[in-house]
């Protein structure tokens, strides 16, 4: 790829441009000449390291897992037992005051929030955790600021550099326009995709919420600059950039304005920088879309954008699984080829910050006789809790009284059933709950790519009713699984007696097993296998592995000869807990949510 002929290719050769582009490469000199010797050392080896065996990550708020950044520090303990080796700090650069859509909405890159630290502590962690043998990932909100960023207010003083940073328009003419073809992304609580502002006399995209300026792009000034801000914190040592939102990255009037060509040519062009100024650093693409858009961010030979993205289908498609306690829809959609390039890595997951998003292959529905939008009913009603016989224990998300459209929120213990259980103080209930835990931690484990626990999932904790007297967050129903991590419980962590130990331990002998064996690692696909037992979920990895998961809470039977190209029974021994299996007529026995990890 070249750098210089994509830019201009994308903004025009005018004079201006020209400088634009001296200007990108006087801030790629500069970050070169400052990357320290230890960081350019690391790059020395390259990037491939996101595709080992021992990856695992946990997304956590440094506020609600530690307080602040002094006292992470003390906890860095906790994430190297139970065998994390990537932290992803959710957003912790200085946000605005206020509601900050739990700190997307950023007002100064370069500073890290009061309310966790300093960027000196911020650093000093990092190092800390590189130690322990554990990398950084940080959010990078690259599609908006708030609207105290320092651009909005120098464009505010009238300086002519930062004109044209954001979308403003004189009078709702051209919004209108643009509306016609947007979607909204939270219609509920910030309808519509503009702002007007009397201070400004403008309109200003808002695609977010209100307080959320969308960047302009068009702009090779914001483009110079983000770049800019990214080179400074990789320079502090960040290993991964969660690249925020960014099917939104690109606008273009006439269009629903998401995964616009430009967008790739905007992420092509910042990993190309990043290879050449610090190429140990790699790029997680945050694209909750269609798979086939979502594939497109992993780029390919010629142009590489991220090396991870988030696997929204595989996590939507477990809890349909576990909802319908049939797991046909999953085997058939994850047997989809999208054309993934061979080092393009998932980040697979079952709970995190953000809602759970109903989307479904349609066909696919279709195909097994089911109505998409019935289905969708069944999901939205049965993670809420409503639909008759639910286990789960959630709470709507952008509901809409209308259509009765909504997502959903709430922990993985409390939608798995953990919440009821203990309300019902039912003994086999909880026994249930935790199997079910212990199920969708086993298949993120084990499935192709990297998987990422949610802080505080790897000790079951329960909906956060709490968040609803808190005026800035009670509007917003994500809050209910962003609560506070409970240190008293992960006390018990080491106590099978409890909850807490029973999850957490079987959870780090996974992680244990998955780093020992190298099938594990990302070079290894899984490939869905067909047991004619729709409560089963099968797939091996390229003959190395099998892994058969029951998700359902009675017994099953599985046909071994679905699989006899791998081993017969008798000859198969589970990783996990190192028994031999064994059939009956060829059959083998799965227990209620039982999984076994096959070799
Ligand atoms: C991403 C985040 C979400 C946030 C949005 C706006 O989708 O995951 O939490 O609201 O971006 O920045």
């Amino acid at each position: 790829m070249d750098l210089e002929n994509s830019y201009y290719e994308l903004y025009g050769t005018n004079d201006i441009i020209k400088y634009r582009w001296k200007q990108l490469l006087s801030i790629m000199e500069h970050a070169k000449n400052t990357r320290s010797s230890a960081l350019k050392q690391a790059d020395k080896q390259g990037n491939s390291w996101y595709q080992s065996e021992k990856m695992v990550g946990m997304m956590l708020y440094v506020d609600k897992f530690s307080e602040n950044l002094v006292e992470f520090e003390k906890r860095i303990d906790y994430l190297a037992e139970l065998g994390i080796t990537y932290v992803h700090f959710m957003p912790l650069l200085k946000s605005r005051e206020g509601n900050n859509d739990g700190g997307y909405a950023v007002s100064d890159y370069l500073k890290v929030d009061d309310k966790f630290g300093t960027m000196e502590q911020l650093e000093r962690v990092m190092k800390l955790l590189k130690e322990k043998g554990i990398r950084t990932c940080i959010d990078f909100v690259l599609n908006h600021t708030a609207k105290e960023h320092i651009w909005v207010k120098k464009f505010k003083e009238g300086e002519p550099d930062y004109n044209d940073m954001y979308f403003m328009f004189d009078n709702d003419t051209i919004p209108k326009e643009y509306e016609k073809n947007m979607t909204e992304i939270f219609p509920e609580v910030a309808p519509g995709n503009f702002t007007y502002y009397p201070d400004i006399n403008k309109y200003v995209m808002t695609r977010f919420y209100e307080f959320q300026w969308d960047l302009n792009y068009h702009n090779p000034q914001v483009f110079n600059k983000i770049v800019e801000v990214m080179l400074t914190l990789a320079n502090k040592g960040v290993d991964i950039f969660r690249l925020d939102a960014i099917p939104y990255m690109w606008k273009e009037l006439g269009t629903n304005c998401m995964n616009l060509p430009n967008v790739h040519k905007l992420i092509g062009m910042m990993y190309h920088i990043v290879q050449q100024i610090c190429p140990s650093v790699i790029f997680l693409g945050e694209a909750i879309v269609e798979p086939y858009e979502i594939v497109k961010y992993f780029g390919n030979n010629q142009w590489k954008e991220c090396n991870v993205m988030y696997n929204a289908s595989f996590m939507v498609l477990l809890w349909n699984s576990m909802a319908t306690r049939n797991v046909q829809l999953m085997e058939r959609s994850l047997s989809i080829d999208y054309g993934i390039p061979a080092d393009g890595t998932w980040i697979n997951y079952v709970r995190c910050h953000d809602d759970i998003g109903w989307g479904f292959e349609k066909e696919i529905l279709k195909d097994l006789g089911m109505d998409p939008e019935m289905h969708k009913q069944y999901m939205i009603q049965y993670m809420e809790g409503k639909f008759p016989g639910s286990f789960s224990i959630g709470e709507l998300y952008e509901f809409n009284p209308e259509t009765k459209d909504a997502r959903n929120s709430g922990t993985l213990a409390s939608l798995c059933g953990l919440e009821q259980a203990i309300n019902e103080k039912h003994i086999y209930k909880i026994e249930l709950a935790v199997k079910r835990i212990l199920l969708l931690h086993a298949m993120i484990i084990s499935y192709t790519g990297i998987p990422l626990l949610y802080s505080g999932d790897e000790i079951g904790q329960l909906n956060n009713w709490g968040y609803k007297t808190i005026p800035e967050y009670a509007s917003d129903s994500r809050w209910l699984h962003r609560g506070a991590m409970d240190w008293k419980d992960a006390e018990k962590r080491k106590d099978l007696s409890t909850v807490q130990g029973q999850i957490f331990t079987r959870i780090q002998n996974m992680i244990s097993i998955r780093k020992s064996n190298v099938f594990f690692s990302s070079k290894y696909k899984a490939i869905p296998v067909h047991t004619g037992n729709p409560a089963i979920f099968c797939f091996h990895k390229e003959d190395k592995m099998l892994v058969l998961a029951n998700f359902s809470e009675t017994e099953q039977w599985v046909d071994a000869s679905a699989f006899d190209w791998f081993g017969l029974p008798g000859e198969m021994q589970d990783l996990i807990t190192g028994r031999c299996i064994r059939s009956y007529n060829n059959q083998i026995q799965l227990g209620p949510y039982e999984y076994l990890w096959l070799v």
